[in-house]
């Protein structure tokens, strides 16, 4: 086997067919089954994005009506899974909250042993409707606060917020959740989809499927990177009344130092866009409105910073995590559970992928050039 045919990182291998999103680097372009994700963004909900992905088109008003009102009838929290909740540390960290109560869903499911695609669809809208009640009640107990109960009079995004801080939000904050909602929802072979996948080609269960794909979301390389944005934001100083320009001069000179040590800075680079992620500038005109919303120029000046810093030293723009780091934090959510709302999202993605690779499964199972001992034997 020749050096070059080893792809470290599966770097630039193409590895199955999908019909479910096209990533075009070139145009900087994201369809999720043909629709451009900014447009989706402007003009559907996050339930009419899900419908899409899983059914392939958008759904008719009749179809929508019965979609929704079914996400509706599953959001209430479990209470076998809030007592697993309960019985975790509330320093556990969400993404393993998250990942547990995947995992007791997949073994409580009354259709836990059936692997068709009515079943795997069923199970797929169950993990959508009671995800958001699961991160709600975990940033919540960590307050030292009990459950709200899901609303049904209200939308996926709204009754979401409801949820974590028991206040109704203005439609602009609802509005700003929704983007995140369904920008976050599919990215073709990520890692943490791919994992689905390779899980899923065992023919093992979709639950078993989205908790692999948790872990390997939790990772700041992936979906943990929204977290580590604020970590850097928390690092240079976050400080309220401090005018855009200002914040943005320290948050460059905080760059420069860590592009220096050869740091890593979580939020930028991706390993398909080079020239930008397709979804920021949605989601950077999304966290522009809530910094108006909130009045909170100096988050703006910090982000304005690192980005030009960056884009002086290195040239690498940033990816979605880093317009929706900030976004999160403004609207109130703790850091830490930044990566679980990208869970409630990509759960949509991924049992799109979990049901796709069941149409046309091949076990999932590449090699490797062994570059230890030559054989030898036990003296
Ligand atoms: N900060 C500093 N340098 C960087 C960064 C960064 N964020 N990203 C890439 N580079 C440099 C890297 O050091 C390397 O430089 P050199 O060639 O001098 O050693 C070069 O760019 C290539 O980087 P790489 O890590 O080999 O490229 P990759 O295609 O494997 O990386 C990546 C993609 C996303 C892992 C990487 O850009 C990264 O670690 N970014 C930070 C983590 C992050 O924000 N992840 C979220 C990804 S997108 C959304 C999501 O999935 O949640």
């Amino acid at each position: 086997m020749a050096e070059e045919d080893i792809k470290k990182g599966l770097d630039g291998v193409v590895v199955d067919y999908t019909s479910v999103s096209k990533v075009n680097p070139d145009t900087n372009s994201l369809l999720y089954r043909g629709y451009p994700v900014q447009e989706l963004a402007a003009r559907c909900s996050f339930e009419e994005v899900a419908y899409l992905l899983w059914n392939g088109e958008l759904a008719a008003p009749d179809q929508l009506a019965e979609f929704t009102a079914r996400e509706r009838a599953g959001r209430a929290l479990d209470p076998v899974v809030k007592q697993v909740i309960d019985a975790l540390p509330d320093t556990s960290h969400p993404m393993d909250v998250c990942r547990t109560a995947a995992s007791v869903m997949g073994a409580r499911h009354p259709l836990a042993e059936d692997a068709s695609r009515e079943a795997n669809m069923a199970k797929a809208i169950d993990l959508f409707a009671a995800m958001p009640a699961v991160v709600a009640y975990d940033q919540r107990r960590r307050h030292g606060q009990g459950v709200i109960e899901a609303r049904d009079d209200l939308g996926y995004s709204a009754n979401f917020l409801w949820m974590t801080f028991g206040e109704e939000q203005v439609p602009e904050v609802v509005e700003a959740f929704n983007v995140s909602m369904i920008l976050y929802a599919e990215h073709s072979f990520n890692a943490s989809t791919f994992t689905a996948r390779v899980i899923t080609s065992t023919l093992s269960d979709l639950h078993s499927a989205v908790t692999g794909a948790i872990g390997a979301l939790k990772g700041p390389l992936h979906g943990g990177a929204n977290e580590a944005v604020m970590h850097t934001f928390d690092e240079i100083g976050i400080r309220p009344q401090e005018s855009l320009e200002e914040a943005a001069a320290r948050a460059k000179s905080w760059m420069e130092n860590a592009l220096a040590q050869k740091k890593k800075v979580m939020g930028f680079g991706h390993r398909v866009y080079k020239h930008g992620d397709s979804r920021v500038p949605t989601m950077k005109a999304a966290l522009d409105k809530m910094v108006a919303h909130y009045g909170r120029p100096e988050l703006l000046g910090l982000y304005n910073g690192l980005e030009a810093a960056m884009d002086e030293a290195k040239g690498i723009k940033p990816n979605l995590d880093y317009p929706a780091g900030p976004t999160y934090h403004l609207m109130g959510f703790d850091t830490a559970t930044f990566t679980p709302l990208f869970v409630a999202s990509r759960i949509t993605g991924w049992t799109a992928h979990i049901m796709e690779q069941l149409d046309a499964n091949s076990l999932i199972r590449p090699l490797s050039k062994y570059v230890g001992p030559e054989e030898r034997h036990v003296p």
